[in-house]
């Protein structure tokens, strides 16, 4: 593999979280000569950043929220996020020549180890993201609708991944919900902390987060942190989305009946059926709609 070391773990692809080792420590494509040339060349609405800022004054802020990749250098760039509560993220770096080659090389690795765990030979929807965050960011608890590889480059991260289908953490309401892209607000209580993994993630570590397990992030306190993160779906993840968008649209019909739809993640041929009547009442739904 060109981006991942080998290691027996993958083979835990949306089963488990795991840390293993990446082998991009140094690639010029993220390099800080590379990204200064990057960054601000990239089309508008790939490069985003935070403008919620806590210190350091007014004219961080505007300079920030005018888009300090066009306004400072690169190194400016990373002291201002170093000395205040903000990140930069990139969404499809990818559209520069010099991040294509880490792209297609990534997507090949990831479809390596999609094709040992029997989850489909080609990926879907991969999608690259960059980010530069503060020291001591916080990511809070979240759920993500993709499977899920982050690799760090600079700086350092507690990564906490819950378990993937625990209906205490994430209630079947709420993921599909989630999923459905109707609700992006779930509850949580500090007790939940106790059935997380939590790994310790430096320069060289990459992380697997499984399709939808519970995560935060808390970034170290002695620099700012680059990472690296490819989303994707496989063949089962993709039914698993499906299924529970069939689970979401269906929730309401069933309780007016007293019923409930059967749990996502469980058995594999009845998440499948429900992916194909989803998939066939979005065809129904697509020949019936008005032109
Ligand atoms: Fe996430």
């Amino acid at each position: 593999m060109h981006c991942f070391e080998e290691s027996p773990s993958l083979s835990l692809l949306d089963r488990e979280t795991f840390k293993f080792q990446h082998k991009l420590m140094g690639h010029p494509a993220l390099s800080l000569e590379n990204l200064a040339k990057v960054l601000p060349a990239l089309s508008d609405g790939r490069v985003k950043h935070s403008k919620g800022f806590l210190k350091n004054g007014d004219d961080f802020e505007s300079v920030m929220c005018k888009d300090p990749v066009r306004t400072l250098t690169i190194e400016e760039t990373i002291e201002q996020i170093r000395v205040s509560d903000s990140y930069i993220m990139v969404d499809g770096p990818e559209e520069d020549a010099s991040f294509k080659d880490l792209y297609r090389e990534l997507i090949g690795d990831v479809e390596d180890v999609m094709r040992r765990c029997g989850v489909g030979e080609r990926v879907t929807d991969p999608r690259l993201f960059m980010f530069i965050a503060s020291p001591n960011s916080i990511t809070p608890f979240h759920i993500d609708r993709y499977s899920n590889f982050l690799m760090q480059f600079r700086g350092s991260k507690e990564v906490s991944v819950f378990p993937q289908w625990n209906d205490t953490l994430v209630s079947p309401e709420n993921r599909e919900a989630y999923v459905a892209l109707q609700n992006t607000k779930l509850p949580w209580k500090p007790e939940f902390d106790a059935l997380a993994v939590k790994h310790d993630f430096r320069p060289g570590d990459a992380v697997h987060i499984p399709f939808t397990a519970g995560h935060h992030v808390r970034n170290g306190s002695e620099d700012v942190s680059i990472s690296l993160s490819i989303f994707f779906s496989t063949r089962e993840s993709l039914a698993w989305q499906n299924a529970l968008r069939f689970n979401h649209a269906s929730r309401g019909a069933l309780r007016r009946v007293g019923m409930k739809p059967a749990p996502v993640g469980t058995q594999p041929w009845r998440d499948n059926s429900k992916s194909y009547m989803w998939q066939a009442m979005r065809k129904v739904r697509n020949v019936l709609r008005p032109s």
